[in-house]
C-alpha cells in the first residue's frame, strides 16, 4: 500500500499542479492568421492543449530537432514546462509528421477535439505551423508561465507560401546592433515566416564583421569618431551641423557570426551577408588607405548622404582584398547568396586616377561606369567559382551582368523589370513600398526619418509582379524590406519601423494571391495583442484610423 501510494504521489502532485493551480486559457473561437493561410476551414469545438499533451515527431530529418524547440518555446512560455516527447502517436497528442507531397515550406495543420497533427513537406513547413499555432491560441496564453491548458479552435489549414524569398534587411553599419537585438529580430522575423536575414554588415560609417586577414577593419572601421545629429544637409556640412562628440562603435567576431547563423538556421531562417563594394566603403578605405584612389588617410563617416570616396579599380591590391575579405565571409555563411552592394558608387575618384585610367585603357573602356561593370564581374566569377551567388544592388545591371547574379531591385521596380528581361533572378524590394526606414505616417509625432513615409496599407498593396508576362514571373524570387538605420539608433525604434509593416510585407510574400486589405486589418488586431504578449513595439496607426 505504502509502496502504491509512493509511486502514485508524484503523478497526483503533477496531475493537482496541471488542473489545480494555473488559469485554462479560453479560446474566443476567431481564426486569425497572418500571412493570411491559402485555405482555412474552422471545425467544430476546441483541442485542449496542457502541459499533458505529448509531442510525436514522425520526422526523420534532423532538423526537426528544431520544430520541437520551437513548439517547446510556446510550451515554456505558456505552461512553464517543454512537452514530453512520445515514442507513438496516441489521443490528445500532437503529432509532428512529413508529407512527401507537399513542398518544403508548405504544411496542414488539422486540430480536432481530440488531436493535433502538423504534416510538412519539410521540418521548415512544420516550423512555418507552429508559428500558425501561436497565433491560434489566445494572446493571453503567452508568458501565462503556468497555464493548466490553452484552448485552440479546431480546424484544418492547408498554407503554403507564394514566393520562396521573403527577406527583411537590418542595417547593422549605420548603428550597431547586438547579437542579442539580432536574435530578437531573427524571432520577429520567424513569427512573420520570412525566411532570408539580409545582414547589412559595412558601410562607410561602420564595418562590422571581424575579418581574420585585415584586423584593422574592426580595430579602427568598427568606430566613428561621432555621428551628425539630426538630419544630414545632402553634403552641405558647415559650422551648423552638430555632431554628438560620443564615439559609435562595434561588430561581431567570427563566433557571434556564426551563433547567429545558427540561431537563425533553427528558424529556418538563412542569413545573407553584404560587404559593399566599391561604394559605400569608407570605413574600409579608414582602416587601409590603399583601397582608395588616393591613399589618402580617411576617417570612418560621421554623415550620411553618399560619398565620393570609393574603393579603386584600378589596382589590383583591391581586389586581393574583397576577395580574401569575401572567402573568410563565404566560409561563415553556409547560404548559397553573397552580397556585394554595388549601389551608389560615384565614379569622380577613378576619373582621376592614374591607376583606374589605366584599368580603363587596358580594358578598352570608353565610361568609368564600365569600372564597376568589370569589378562586380570579377568578383560574381570569384564567387561563382566558391559555389556562392552573387546579389547586388539594381546598379549592377548598369552594363554587362551574368545571368547567375541576381538582382535586388530598390530605385523602383524598374530595374528588377529590366533584370528579368536579361534572364535574371530578381528581389523586389522598392523604396516606394519595402522602405521601412520611412516615416510610418505623416503625422509630425513620428520619429526622425527621411524619403516620406510609408504607410502599413502601402505596403500590403505592394504587386511585385506588376509589369511582367506570366512566363516571367518565376524570375522573381522574392520580397523584401529593407531598414537603414541612420536616424534609428536603439532597438525600440528598429521595432517600432518594423511592426506591423512586416506583416503588411509578410502578407505579400507569402500570401500574394490572396490579400484582402479589411480582412488583413481584421487579423492585424489580433496579431498586435500577440505583439504586446511578446513585448514587441509597434506603430498603432492602423488600429486607431
Ligand atoms: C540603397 O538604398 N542605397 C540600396
Ligand atoms: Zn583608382
Amino acid at each position: 500500500m505504502y509502496s502504491v501510494m509512493k509511486n502514485l504521489l508524484p503523478a497526483a502532485a503533477a496531475l493537482f499542479a496541471v488542473s489545480c493551480c494555473g488559469p485554462m486559457i479560453a479560446s474566443d473561437g476567431e481564426i486569425a492568421v497572418v500571412p493570411r493561410p491559402e485555405r482555412v476551414e474552422a471545425g467544430e469545438g476546441r483541442f485542449v492543449w496542457t502541459p499533458a499533451t505529448p509531442l510525436v515527431v514522425e520526422m526523420k530529418d534532423s532538423t526537426a530537432a528544431w520544430v520541437v524547440d520551437a513548439w517547446n518555446e510556446t510550451a515554456v512560455s505558456v505552461f512553464g514546462r517543454p512537452a514530453d516527447i512520445a515514442g507513438e502517436d496516441r489521443e490528445h497528442a500532437v503529432r509532428i509528421a512529413e508529407d512527401a507531397t507537399l513542398a518544403p515550406e508548405a504544411y496542414r495543420l488539422t486540430v480536432t477535439p481530440t488531436h493535433v497533427d502538423i504534416e510538412a513537406g519539410a521540418p521548415a513547413g512544420a516550423f512555418r505551423a507552429v508559428q500558425t499555432w501561436r497565433q491560434l491560441l489566445a494572446p493571453e496564453a503567452f508568458g501565462a508561465g503556468n497555464a493548466s491548458g490553452a484552448e485552440v479552435p479546431c480546424a484544418v489549414i492547408c498554407d503554403a507560401p507564394c514566393l520562396g524569398y521573403r527577406g527583411v534587411m537590418l542595417d547593422v553599419a549605420r548603428h550597431f546592433f547586438t547579437v542579442d537585438e539580432v536574435k530578437r529580430t531573427l524571432d520577429i522575423m520567424a513569427l512573420h515566416k520570412m525566411n532570408v536575414f539580409h545582414w547589412h554588415l559595412t558601410d562607410d560609417q561602420g564595418w562590422r564583421i571581424e575579418i581574420r586577414k585585415y584586423p584593422e577593419l574592426t580595430r579602427t572601421g568598427s568606430v566613428r569618431r561621432r555621428t551628425l545629429v539630426g538630419h544630414d544637409p545632402g553634403g552641405e556640412y558647415d559650422e551648423t551641423c552638430r555632431y554628438d562628440e560620443t564615439p559609435h562603435g562595434g561588430f561581431y567576431t567570427r563566433e557571434e557570426i556564426r551563433d547567429v547563423v545558427d540561431y537563425a538556421a533553427r528558424r529556418f531562417i538563412t542569413v545573407i551577408p553584404e560587404i559593399e563594394f566599391p561604394g559605400h566603403s569608407v570605413a574600409a578605405l579608414a582602416s587601409y588607405p590603399w583601397l582608395g584612389c588616393t591613399g589618402e588617410q580617411y576617417e570612418v563617416r560621421q554623415t550620411w548622404d553618399i560619398d565620393d570616396r570609393v574603393c579603386c579599380i584600378g589596382r589590383e591590391t583591391t581586389f586581393g582584398f574583397v576577395e580574401d575579405v569575401l572567402s573568410e565571409v563565404a566560409e561563415l555563411f553556409p547560404g548559397q547568396y553573397v552580397h556585394i552592394g554595388g549601389d551608389e558608387c560615384p565614379t569622380v575618384m577613378w576619373e582621376s586616377c592614374p591607376a583606374c585610367r589605366g584599368r580603363m585603357r587596358a580594358e578598352g573602356m570608353t565610361r568609368p561606369r564600365q569600372l564597376q561593370n568589370y569589378a562586380t564581374a570579377r568578383i560574381e566569377r570569384f564567387l561563382r567559382a566558391r559555389g556562392k551567388r552573387l546579389i547586388g544592388w539594381d546598379e549592377i545591371l548598369d552594363g554587362e551582368l551574368s545571368a547567375t547574379a541576381v538582382v535586388m531591385s530598390w530605385r523602383g521596380t524598374e530595374g528588377g523589370i529590366r533584370a528579368v528581361q536579361h534572364g535574371n533572378d530578381v528581389i523586389m524590394a522598392p523604396s516606394s513600398h519595402c522602405y521601412f526606414d520611412y516615416a510610418q505616417s505623416q503625422r509630425p509625432d513620428e520619429p526622425l526619418s527621411w524619403g516620406g513615409d510609408l504607410p502599413v496599407a502601402r505596403v500590403h498593396a505592394f504587386e511585385p509582379f506588376e509589369g511582367l508576362a506570366p512566363e516571367q514571373r518565376p524570375h522573381i524570387l522574392g520580397v523584401q524590406a529593407n531598414l537603414w538605420t541612420e536616424y534609428i539608433a536603439d532597438f525600440p525604434h528598429v521595432q517600432y519601423m518594423l511592426l506591423p509593416r512586416l506583416a503588411a510585407l509578410s502578407e505579400v510574400g507569402w500570401a500574394l494571391d490572396r490579400r484582402e486589405y479589411p480582412d488583413f486589418l481584421r487579423r492585424l488586431r489580433r496579431m498586435a495583442r500577440l505583439y504586446d504578449a511578446c513585448g514587441y513595439r509597434y506603430a498603432q496607426h492602423v488600429f486607431e484610423e
